[in-house]
């Protein structure tokens, strides 16, 4: 593992590693800032490198879920967002990106994904 201190959206993302972990990162950013930070994560993996996002999967209509409201929260305070399954793999497509397996735990789900390009 390499720690390195960076803006992820100025200084170069550390490239040709195996795996990207972001934890509750995306959900403070809107899709416009979101896909930047995937696609150059994207621009700096390997082909055979994997992403793995720790981050809320919102359910469906009239379902209850916590990250319903956790959606409003991140809107009013950093104009971010909770996305559905369905939204995280738009988000991952338009990124670079293919999205693999979605893993619930009782919380945070595991979103794995693979560069396309
Ligand atoms: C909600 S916190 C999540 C922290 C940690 N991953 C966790 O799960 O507890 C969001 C993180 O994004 C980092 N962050 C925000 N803007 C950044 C930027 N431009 N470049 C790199 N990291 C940034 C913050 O420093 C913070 O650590």
């Amino acid at each position: 593992m390499e720690r390195v201190a960076g803006d992820f959206f100025l200084d170069d993302i550390p490239s040709g590693h195996d795996l990207y972990v972001m934890a509750s990162v995306l959900h403070d950013w809107d899709d416009h800032h979101a896909q930047r930070i995937l696609e150059r994560c994207a621009a700096a993996m390997p082909p055979h490198g994997r992403l793995l996002l720790f981050e809320g999967v919102v359910r469906g209509p009239n379902e209850p879920d916590t990250f319903k409201n956790l959606d409003l929260h991140m809107a009013v305070l950093l104009g971010g967002r909770e996305r559905s399954a369905d939204e995280w793999d738009d988000l991952l497509t338009a990124s670079g990106f293919r999205l693999g397996r979605i893993l619930p735990t009782p919380g945070l789900a595991w979103i794995e994904a693979y560069a396309t390009r």
